[in-house]
């Protein structure tokens, strides 16, 4: 049986070899997301599909691919723009990326806070705008993380990797969730787990680490700001739509936060201009788990599931497990 394998977007060589080994593999070489009706037409008699964050995959698309689809590998951790119901009607696998991207992603959070408390964005912007500058005790001055606290929201792998990362830098770790994890993970983070009211109560920094899911969608709106320090920020690596952007721009407009740092938008790739106006934002396009080691492990990873499936043996990281 000669498989067909189309992935959406083109993917490290290594996992199109992994892929090629088993079947015919047809990438979408354009270079941008594919249009809804391309989708469908892409994805036309595939046994697999290889698909990136931007690709909305529901029933019309499996639909739209015929009744031989096998399986979907998401080349992300998170899978929110899959309709997972939809496809597990239909027998079909779907799988994501766990675990390959926690540092990657929380490398970049913890460079994010970074930027923001040391306000290095608008240093760099200052020195490019050619500005005279000198200086002196009061220039630019930001705040330390030692004996902060950072609330993590979601201590899943990510999580757990940026609260190592506090933990070096002197931090103190409160977290929230839906579940308690493990209390070895606990001891070895000195991490205390609190309700989100509490963490947002206390946290000096808040960074977002929980999946989008309906449970998620604006879970740091309105009333949440309100209840943070107006001293403390807000990191966002995880998906846009956890937090209410347009009651972010005001809460940051008016100062009632000091600033926040986002790497995923509400509308992406579209940032709401009413933050790009501000100072106390740093923003960067969807970096999370953009370095090339990273990358490569995702594809991998995809790939695998593909071929585990389509092979009869199942996936390695299918999702639910
Ligand atoms: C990227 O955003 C991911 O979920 O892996
Ligand atoms: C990250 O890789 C996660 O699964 O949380």
């Amino acid at each position: 049986m000669q498989w067909r394998i189309v992935v959406t977007r083109s993917i490290p060589e290594a996992a199109l070899e992994e892929l090629r080994s088993v079947g015919e593999v047809h990438v979408c070489e354009q270079d941008r997301p594919l249009r809804a009706e391309e989708l469908h037409e892409a994805v036309r008699g595939a046994h697999a599909i290889v698909s990136m964050v931007h690709d909305r995959i529901d029933g019309a698309v499996v639909d739209a691919a015929g009744p031989q689809l096998r399986v979907v590998a998401n080349v992300a951790v998170g899978y929110d723009n899959v309709d997972v119901d939809a496809l597990a009607q239909r027998d079909i696998a779907v799988t994501n990326t766990p675990g390959v991207l926690a540092d990657a992603t929380a490398d970049l959070a913890f460079g994010l806070l970074l930027m923001l408390t040391r306000r290095l964005g608008e240093g760099e912007r200052l020195l490019r705008s050619r500005t005279p500058w000198s200086w002196h005790m009061s220039f630019m001055l930001g705040t330390g993380l030692q004996g902060k606290t950072l609330g993590v929201v979601g201590l899943g792998r990510i999580g757990q990797a940026v609260a190592h990362r506090a933990r070096a830098f002197g931090m103190e770790i409160t977290y929230t969730g839906r579940n308690r994890v493990d209390p070895d993970v606990e001891t070895a983070l000195g991490a205390r787990y609190v309700s989100l009211e509490q963490l947002l109560d206390e946290a000096d920094a808040v960074s977002l680490h929980c999946p989008l899911t309906e449970a998620t969608r604006h879970l740091v709106d309105e009333t949440a700001l309100e209840r943070m320090k107006s001293s403390a920020v807000l990191v966002n690596t995880s998906r846009g739509p956890v937090v209410d952007e347009q009651a972010l721009a005001r809460a940051l407009g008016r100062r009632s936060i000091a600033g926040a740092a986002l790497d995923v938008f509400e509308h992406e790739p579209t940032v709401q201009p009413d933050l790009l106006d501000l100072d106390n934002v740093v923003v960067v396009p969807h970096l999370g788990s953009a370095t090339t080691e990273t990358r490569t492990a995702m594809a991998v990873l995809a790939a695998r599931n593909v071929t585990g499936v389509l092979a009869g043996a199942g996936a390695h990281t299918p999702i639910g497990a």
